[in-house]
């Protein structure tokens, strides 16, 4: 009896904090607007070009284009994200087509809408490349 009090008092515990942080926990997370999130339609989009048709042009387009920010390897500088990591690789290709192309320019990321769209694909493929060093 008194153990089974015991038990539901843990439970009444346990379901008070879920509250609390389903209250207070996951929209703090939002909260910073520091989160760059794209539309869920262009995030759903597919990649239409081949690895190995897209890729030789697309290294050349990011040394041209993103390494003076992202560093030659997209491994980040002062003036750009690391796009190894895993919060970027994590995202789908709509939504990394989606970031080439609107950028984020209040915050340092230019927009690249006036490139072919086969080459901001390219650029996606490019980025994706770089998960494996
Ligand atoms: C002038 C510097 C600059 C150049 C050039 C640049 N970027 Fe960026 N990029 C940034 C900054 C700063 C951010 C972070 C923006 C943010 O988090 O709001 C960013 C963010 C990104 C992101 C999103 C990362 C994330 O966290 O979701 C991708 C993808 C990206 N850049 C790809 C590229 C590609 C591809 C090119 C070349 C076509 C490029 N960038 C050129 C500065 C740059």
């Amino acid at each position: 009896m008194r153990n089974g009090r015991r038990r539901a008092r843990g439970a009444i515990a346990v379901a008070c904090g879920a509250v609390v942080l389903g209250t207070f926990g996951v929209p703090a997370l939002w909260a910073g607007g520091a989160k760059w999130t794209a539309p869920p339609l262009a995030a759903a989009r597919v990649n239409p070009l081949a690895v190995d048709a897209g890729l030789p042009g697309g290294r050349k387009l990011f040394g041209e284009r993103c390494a003076s920010c992202h560093g030659d390897a997209g491994q980040g500088t002062r003036m750009a994200p690391d796009l190894r990591e895993r919060d970027v690789q994590d995202q789908s290709d709509g939504a990394l087509f989606w970031k080439i192309s609107q950028g984020n320019t209040r915050r340092g990321m230019p927009t690249y809408s006036y490139l072919p769209e086969p080459q901001r694909w390219q650029l996606v493929l490019t980025v994706r490349s770089l998960s494996s060093h």
